[in-house]
């Protein structure tokens, strides 16, 4: 019985910690009002875009891994799909991040809000 009772509290502990650690740092500080990139735009890109995003050298796969290539990519003919990528996969051949659960309502949000106040970087 004591044996069950062990599986069961280790079973329960396994998809708690696991369901706190898919929640990004964003995900918990919630909706950010004035983002700015240096600390709200940049720990996204680096954590969910840079991987793939980053000294592509391709004009359709805009780098993001620097304030400035954030900014072009957003500034480009093509800058209405920073956003719309995020939410869908009508404006890219993938909802972004490619092959990766979507962002939390609340970091979109923030990256929208950034768009909306210019892009400060600081
Ligand atoms: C696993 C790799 C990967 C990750 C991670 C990724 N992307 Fe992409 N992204 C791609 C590829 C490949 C393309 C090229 C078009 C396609 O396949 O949809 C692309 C295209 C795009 C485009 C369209 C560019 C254009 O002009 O057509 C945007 C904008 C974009 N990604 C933004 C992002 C953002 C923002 C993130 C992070 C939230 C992200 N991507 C994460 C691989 C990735």
């Amino acid at each position: 019985m004591k044996k069950i009772k062990f599986v069961i509290v280790l079973i329960v502990g396994i998809v708690f910690f696991n369901s706190c650690d898919s929640r990004t740092t964003q995900d918990l500080e919630g909706v950010v009002t004035n983002p700015t990139y240096v600390k709200n735009i940049k720990p996204i890109m680096d954590a969910k875009c840079v991987s793939c995003h980053s000294q592509s050298g391709n004009a359709d796969y805009p780098d993001l891994d620097t304030y400035q290539n954030v900014v072009d990519a957003q500034n480009g003919t093509n800058s209405s799909k920073l956003l719309c990528s995020l939410t869908s996969s009508s404006c890219t051949s993938d909802r972004m991040p490619k092959s990766d659960a979507p962002l939390s309502n609340s970091t979109i949000t923030t990256i929208s809000n950034w768009i909306a106040n210019n892009c400060p970087e600081q």
